[in-house]
């Protein structure tokens, strides 16, 4: 009796279990092979030979920079960004402000292994990381309707995580379903994420501090992602073009009801005119005959 109380009161249990935890993801971080590091905490945003995703293209990308550079660049992107480096600056522009931010738990040994890794691949036909085979088949309207329901959890994801809907929002819902804060207002994602190519590898390992850990573990169905790209996409095409559409017509409208209403006035204006003129001279004519 007295020892149940003492151990469910106690919070002697958390520490261990907290050291347990982190010697388990530190194990699992050695474990990690280069290539699953790279896999899980790259590819989204890099291909080896497969073009731009996010990021550039890291094909022969020992040839552009030095190891030093690269290696200070990999375990701390962001500071080498602050700090003005021309090259790094002048990378971010290309690549629209997108900021790479450091892989979580990577070191000195691994950014070496990555550099080795990725020369390694750059010499092959073609590496494994050139991109996923994203399908070029058109988007059609079922697939925009499949990735709403994908997106507001009408429709379970397969392998488990929570509907996008619980973290997100985008316009055309918001109003109506309000949607989760958490994560950002996903209207101009697609747009922001450089279009299909670039959604679609994002959403195969989501990368980011909140998606990362629940998305690796219950990933994106290779089948549900080009629904939600399509969701996506629609949402990005409805936000601008509308507005401004919206605004031309209105003028249009404005314009066009104007030049109406002008024409109107001239036509009641001028028969106004006629008629009394034409009374007058009548008149006048009466006034000769007479
Ligand atoms: C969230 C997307 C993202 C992730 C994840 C990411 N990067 Fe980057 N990376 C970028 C962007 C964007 C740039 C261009 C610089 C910038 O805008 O910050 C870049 C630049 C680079 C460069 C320099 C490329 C060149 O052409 O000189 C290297 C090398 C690189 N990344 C390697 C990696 C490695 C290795 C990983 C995994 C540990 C990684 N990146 C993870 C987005 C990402
Ligand atoms: C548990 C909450 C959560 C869920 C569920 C979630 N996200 Fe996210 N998402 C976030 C957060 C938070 C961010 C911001 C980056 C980060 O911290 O991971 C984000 C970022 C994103 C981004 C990048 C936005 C940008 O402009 O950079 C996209 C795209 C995205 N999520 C799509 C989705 C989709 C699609 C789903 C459903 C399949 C989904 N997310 C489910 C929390 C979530």
């Amino acid at each position: 009796m007295v020892l149940t109380k003492s151990v469910s009161g106690c919070r002697c249990f958390r520490l261990p279990l907290f050291l347990l935890l982190i010697s388990f993801t530190y194990s699992q971080s050695l474990a990690q092979t280069p290539a699953e590091f790279f896999k899980k905490n790259c590819a989204s945003c890099h291909t080896i030979g497969g073009g731009r995703l996010t990021g550039p293209d890291l094909k022969d990308v020992s040839k552009r920079q030095s190891r030093d550079w690269l290696v200070k660049w990999l375990l701390d992107p962001e500071g080498v960004l602050k700090s003005g480096d021309p090259y790094a600056v002048k990378m971010q522009k290309e690549s629209r402000g997108a900021v790479m931010t450091r892989a979580p738990g990577i070191t000195g040994e691994m950014a070496n292994a990555l550099l080795d890794l990725i020369a390694a691949e750059s010499k092959l036909e073609k590496s494994q990381f050139a991109g996923l085979q994203i399908s070029n088949r058109p988007l059609l309207p079922e697939d925009i309707d499949e990735g709403r329901a994908l997106f507001m959890g009408g429709k379970p994801l397969k392998n488990g995580a929570p509907a996008c809907i619980s973290c997100h929002t985008v316009n055309s819902m918001e109003s109506i379903f309000g949607g989760g804060r958490l994560g950002p207002n996903l209207t101009r994602a697609y747009a922001r994420l450089q279009g299909r190519k670039g959604l679609s590898s994002w959403l195969s390992a989501p990368p980011g501090l909140t998606m990362t850990p629940i998305f690796s573990k219950y990933p994106l169905d290779a089948e549900e992602i080009l629904p939600l790209v399509a969701f996506l996409k629609k949402e990005t095409e409805m936000d601008k073009p509308v507005q401004s559409t919206a605004m031309i017509n209105f003028l249009l409208f404005g314009l066009g009801g104007a030049v109406l209403l002008l024409v109107l006035f001239d036509l009641i204006w001028n028969k106004r005119f006629r008629g009394v003129r034409k009374a007058m001279i009548e008149k006048t004519y009466e006034g000769f005959n007479s």
